[in-house]
């Protein structure tokens, strides 16, 4: 049997067909199994590092269940002639679906108004104070990848008038292209952050970018935390000088700054982007099947590249 290391489990029922194939070694026993694993299960999150590499000699193939990778030194193990397979596409309508839910929850202050119902204060105060549309607005998307052009599609359908910024205009979409992001979250009543997090795009939402946006405008990130200056966007909300924000991911999670645990204009989730049944059963098993394909000599299904 071929030897694994798997550093987070996959969904119960996947991990199970895994379990069957392969031997599988927890993160625990690193020590004692270096020497022979041939394959790593992980996430974007979860590693390994360059040194536990380097202590693999046999390693042939990484497999991560996700689709972002900044917590994967690919390059490095690419450089070994170690593939990295990601699960590109199985995620992207609940990534998107997450980013819109954001949207109409931050703009409609849905979260507020049902404290409102639940700690009995309708009856006793009436109605609610109104709230934004999220609907007939501008949505600016930052980053026009496979979950971009889903959340734009959504966005669309809500009447609202998409554009975008990414390094280069995409082909495939009709919406106007910034090659100014501080330009974008100017036009724009939504900006929706969907870019990997790269040397690059680190803090890339700065405070210009926030306060481009404005005290009318919405931030919402369904990418990274470090894609977004975290002090900045604080900054921005405790001043006025932005609008208000839904969250999915932040700097330094599990931790979120709990100046925003107060703020009625902030939505807040434990990055759960993809985090349902169905979409966490297929990351899984695309995780298990180009672990499949690699061992069986097959070509991979969704090699990082
Ligand atoms: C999860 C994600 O956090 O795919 C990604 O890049 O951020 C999420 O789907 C994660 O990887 C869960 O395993």
């Amino acid at each position: 049997m071929i030897d694994i290391l798997q550093l987070v489990p996959l969904r119960p029922e996947v991990q199970k067909e895994l379990e069957a194939r392969y031997r599988i070694h927890q993160k625990a026993d690193f020590e004692k199994v270096a020497g022979i694993v041939r394959g790593c299960v992980t996430n974007g999150h979860s590693g390994p590092p360059t040194e536990w590499i380097d202590r693999m000699p046999k390693l042939e193939i990484i497999g991560s269940a996700s689709v972002g990778y900044d917590g994967i030194p690919v390059e490095y193990a690419r450089s070994k002639g170690i593939p990295v397979t990601n699960t590109p596409e199985v995620l992207n309508d609940d990534v998107a679906d997450l980013a819109i839910a954001l949207m109409i929850m931050t703009a409609r202050r849905l979260v507020v108004t049902d404290r409102y119902v639940r700690s009995g204060r309708w009856p006793k105060e009436g109605e609610h104070p109104l709230a934004s549309r999220a609907s007939g607005k501008r949505v600016g998307i930052l980053g026009m990848g496979r979950i971009g052009k889903e959340i734009g599609k959504r966005a669309e359908a809500m009447n609202n008038k998409i554009a975008y910024h990414s390094r280069r205009p995409v082909t495939d979409v009709s919406w106007k292209h910034y090659p100014s992001l501080v330009e974008l979250a100017k036009n724009s009543d939504f900006l929706v952050v969907i870019i990997p997090s790269t040397p690059e795009t680190q803090k890339i939402v700065g405070k210009d970018v926030i306060e481009a946006l404005g005290p009318n405008g919405i931030l919402v990130n369904v990418a990274r935390g470090a894609v977004v200056d975290e002090d900045a966007l604080v900054a921005g909300l405790v001043s006025g000088k932005l609008g208000g924000a839904g969250l999915d991911v932040f700097a330094n999670e599990p931790q979120v700054p709990e100046v925003l645990f107060g703020m009625d204009n902030v939505v807040l989730q434990p990055h759960v982007g993809s985090a349902t049944h169905e979409t966490r059963r297929a990351m899984s098993q695309l995780v298990l099947d180009n672990l499949d394909a690699h061992f069986a000599g097959k070509p991979l299904l969704t090699e990082i590249r």
